[in-house]
């Protein structure tokens, strides 16, 4: 018999990849291409839908012609994709009414402003889905496409236009139209959603006049959600068997199994999970509360600081200061300084994420002398990654209540050992870097392969994969106090008002 794998889908928010995985856990093929942006106003992130779909479908065909694959040795299709971004189309013929208005968007800062100043909806909102208000969730974004096309509000009230995050746009091409459907953990990101009771919250939906009619089902992360449609790959009809945001399938990928573990993504922005468990854990310190995963009628929490520029501070080096030609030398200029020179780079670029949330604050350096130099700044940069991770880490061990034994890391920035090595000394607890760096990916297979019987338990798929290096914290703890004091007094200076 020729050999099965999972099939599992990326869909970020620079590029899409497709992967086919086996039995043990090893990706055997991965085919990726790059997503275009769109920057039509400063703060404004947009993508072509249509570009997503149609690459998504060219990732999957061309990871089966290159590994010699035939699309019926594939037992099932996982997805995972960029969480928060906001789709409408039209019902009847499937086209976007609009770009994709991405995650990073800041586009609905006003509206968000307000809603923040309307006593009792922060507290309305953080009760129900677990967030705070911030242009980064879907609801505004609805809200905002349906003010920006004329005459949507009418007719997504009639039924004829759908909404979806990126997991529910991709399904409903995938199944031909025939699906229109999202999972638990990113309806948990909609800002709509009530995590508590696990349905879509009428207040929330009455407060920002979202029709009903355009919300998708919503459905256990590890299950069946649609069949492929025939046409896409050679009539075959693969069950579409796990959907997951890509912070979510990484917390799974990372074996996050039981509460207390933690991970953190090093992607554009960084995203630290930490499974709480059975029950919601409720932020007292600028941290979200959001769904794990659910797998069958089991459901289960995490707290998650999400911070939005890490790698983005890495290609701004690169891409508009011209500092450096590739992200991979950052590790060795880094090294080539003994510190930074008293440089701190605060990245705030698209105002400040966990814990602080200030959608006005802007990026900035300081402690600039006439010595600092190229390799002070990106080492600079760097740092500022492990600051925010240690920022987000704090709140979440105050909220939680558990001491981390250790971080789990991936994305593109863990394979920098600099980085990971001061990552360590500046929380001061081991930072453990896996085998299999594609956790992102390999969380989405692992859904879609319980669902369908091709792994049979999470015990099983613990066993898969392994660490690969775990970074001792080696700093003085004076010393590390000391630095990050330093980072402390810089973010509070980028603050648009002064705490
Ligand atoms: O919340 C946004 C996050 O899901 C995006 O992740 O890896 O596409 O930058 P990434």
């Amino acid at each position: 018999m020729r050999e099965r794998f999972v099939m599992a889908v990326d869909q970020g928010t620079t590029s899409t990849r497709a992967v086919l995985v086996d039995r043990h856990g090893t990706i055997r093929g991965m085919a990726q291409e790059e997503l275009r942006q769109y920057y039509p106003q400063p703060g404004w992130v947009e993508h072509d839908p249509v570009e997503i779909w149609e690459s998504t479908l060219r990732v999957m065909r061309t990871v089966l012609a290159q590994t010699g694959t035939d699309a019926s040795q594939v037992a099932a299709l996982g997805l995972t994709n960029q969480r928060e971004t906001t789709v409408v189309w039209e019902r009847a013929t499937g086209r976007p009414l609009y770009r994709a208005v991405v995650w990073q968007s800041r586009q609905t800062a006003d509206l968000c402003q307000k809603l923040q100043q309307t006593p009792g909806v922060p507290e309305l909102v953080r009760a129900r889905t677990g967030l705070v208000i911030d242009a980064y969730f879907s609801a505004t974004k609805i809200r905002w496409l349906l003010d920006h096309v004329p005459g949507a509000q009418a007719r997504a009230e009639a039924g004829e236009l759908l909404f979806g995050t990126i997991d529910a746009w991709l399904l409903w091409n995938l199944t031909g139209g025939r699906v229109h459907a999202t999972d638990v953990t990113n309806a948990s990101r909609t800002m709509l959603y009530n995590i508590r009771d696990l349905r879509w919250d009428d207040d929330l939906l009455r407060l920002l006049a979202i029709p009903a009619p355009m919300l998708p089902k919503v459905c256990p992360t590890s299950g069946f959600f649609g069949e492929l449609d025939p046409r896409w790959l050679d009539g075959a009809r693969i069950p579409v068997a796990g959907m997951a945001g890509d912070q979510h399938a990484a917390l799974f990928g990372q074996h996050c199994f039981t509460p207390g573990t933690a991970k953190n993504t090093y992607g554009t922005g960084c995203f630290l999970l930490m499974q709480t468990g059975a029950q919601p854990v409720w932020s007292r310190h600028g941290l979200l509360t959001t769904v794990a995963w659910a797998i069958g009628d089991a459901v289960e929490y995490a707290l998650e600081g999400s911070v939005f520029v890490a790698g983005a501070a890495v290609q701004w080096l690169r891409d508009e200061l011209g500092l450096i030609a590739t992200a991979a030398e950052t590790e060795a200029l880094a090294q080539s300084v003994a510190s930074t020179g008293g440089v701190y780079v605060v990245p705030a670029f698209a105002g400040l994420g966990a814990p602080y949330w200030d959608m006005d604050a802007r990026g900035a350096v300081f402690g600039l002398t006439r010595g600092t130099s190229r390799a002070h700044l990106v080492r600079a940069v760097l740092e500022s990654l492990a600051y925010q991770t240690r920022d987000v880490l704090e709140a979440m061990v105050k909220d939680a209540g558990i001491a981390l034994q250790r971080l789990r890391v991936d994305g593109g920035a863990a394979a920098n050992n600099f980085l990971m090595q001061f990552q360590a000394d500046i929380l001061g607890v081991p930072v453990e870097r896996p085998v299999h760096a594609e956790t992102t990916v390999l969380g989405a297979a692992f859904f879609a392969g319980l669902a369908v019987g091709f792994w049979q338990s999470r015990d099983e798929i613990a066993s898969l994969g392994g660490t690969e290096r775990v970074f001792l914290p080696q700093m003085p703890s004076a010393e590390r106090e000391r630095l990050y004091r330093g980072w402390l007094d810089a973010v509070s200076r980028t603050r648009s008002v002064r705490p």
